[in-house]
C-alpha cells in the first residue's frame, strides 16, 4: 500500500491508527524541555462534513522553539494552521499567551501576535512588494506606528529591499514567498506559522530560506511552527517534530527520534534514511 499518498475516500471507515488504549496525551502534556509554552493545542478536532481533518491533536510549542510539522498529503497540517489562525473554528482549546483563542477571528489572532504564511503564495498581485508588506504592518500586532520604517526593515531582513517597487505579480516563486514572509513579519508576530515555505524552491533557494528561518528564530526570537514536506530540511531546522497522519498525531519529539520511529517510517517516510 502506498501509505504516503493514501487518502480516506470514505471517512466513515476511518479507524484510529493508534492501538486501543494508547493516548497521545503524555506527548502533548510534556512541556518542551527548559521552555515555557507559548502555544498549547489541546484535544483539537476539525471535521468537514464526514471528513475528519483533525482528531484529538494536542501539542505544546515552547517560546523560542522551531517546531516542525510533517505528514502525508491530506494529513491535516494546513487545517491545524487554519484552526490556530482563526480561519476555521474547531473543537478543543488553543492556548496562546494565557488565553484560549479557539474561535477568534483571524485579524484578532494576528493582532494578538500570531502571523502565518500560506502554502500557495497569497499576495495582492497588483500591489508592489513594499505595499504588500505595508498591509501587514498596518493590520498587525505592532503598536510602534512607523509603518514606513517597519516595511523598510522587514524588506531588508528578508533580502527584498531591491525589489520593493516591483509589482508582486512579476515576482518569481522565491520572491513571492519572501514577500509573503515579510508581510507576516511586518505584523510583529511572536509566533510565526509557515506552511510549506520551501515547497517548489530550487535547492539553493531552500538553503537560503532555511537560513532565514534560523536567523529569524535566533536573532529576532520569533517562535516558529513550520510545515514542510522536505523532511531532511525539517530535521535540520526543528527543535522538535510532530507527524500528523490522517488527522492524528502519530509522533512528537526530537526530530531524529521521530524520523527513526518505526511507525513513522512505515506510515509516512517509507525509508529510515532521513535522520
Ligand atoms: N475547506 C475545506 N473544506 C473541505 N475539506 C477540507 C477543507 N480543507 C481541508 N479539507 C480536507 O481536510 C483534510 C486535511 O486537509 P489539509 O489541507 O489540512 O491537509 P495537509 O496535511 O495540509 O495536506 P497537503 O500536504 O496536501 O497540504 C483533507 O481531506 C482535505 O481534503
Ligand atoms: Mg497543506
Amino acid at each position: 500500500m502506498d501509505t504516503v499518498s493514501a487518502t480516506w475516500d470514505d471517512a466513515s471507515q476511518k479507524q484510529s491508527i493508534l492501538a486501543p488504549g494508547v493516548s497521545t496525551q503524555p506527548l502533548a502534556a510534556r512541556p518542551p524541555v527548559g521552555r515555557e509554552a507559548i502555544l498549547r493545542v489541546e484535544h483539537v478536532g476539525k471535521r468537514f462534513g464526514e471528513i475528519v481533518a483533525l482528531s484529538d491533536v494536542s501539542m505544546s510549542v515552547g517560546t523560542g522553539e522551531v517546531f516542525g510539522v510533517a505528514g502525508p498529503n491530506g494529513a491535516g497540517k494546513t487545517t491545524l494552521f487554519n484552526v490556530i489562525a482563526g480561519r476555521f473554528g474547531g473543537t478543543g482549546s488553543i492556548w496562546f499567551e494565557g488565553q484560549d483563542i479557539m474561535g477568534w477571528k483571524p485579524h484578532r489572532v494576528c493582532r494578538h501576535g500570531i502571523a502565518r504564511t500560506f502554502q500557495i503564495p497569497m499576495l495582492f498581485s497588483s500591489l508592489s512588494v513594499a505595499d504588500n508588506v505595508r498591509v501587514g504592518a498596518h493590520f498587525g500586532a505592532r503598536k510602534d506606528g512607523d509603518e514606513r520604517r517597519v516595511v523598510a526593515e522587514t524588506l531588508e531582513q528578508v533580502g527584498m529591499s531591491d525589489k520593493a517597487g516591483m509589482l508582486a505579480r512579476h515576482l518569481d516563486l522565491m520572491g513571492k514567498k519572501l514577500t509573503m514572509l515579510a508581510a507576516a513579519l511586518a505584523t510583529g508576530p511572536s509566533l510565526l506559522l509557515l506552511d510549506e515555505p520551501m515547497g517548489g524552491l530550487a535547492p539553493a533557494e531552500v538553503t537560503e530560506f532555511g537560513g532565514l528561518i534560523t536567523r529569524l528564530n535566533r536573532e529576532r526570537g520569533i517562535t516558529i511552527v513550520v510545515i514542510e514536506h522536505l523532511v531532511r530540511k525539517l530535521v535540520e531546522l526543528s527543535d522538535r517534530l510532530m507527524i500528523l497522519y490522517h488527522g492524528e498525531q502519530i509522533a512528537l519529539g526530537p526530530p531524529k527520534d521521530v524520523v527513526n520511529d518505526p511507525r513513522v517510517i512505515e506510515l509516512y517516510l517509507g525509508t529510515a534514511d532521513y535522520a
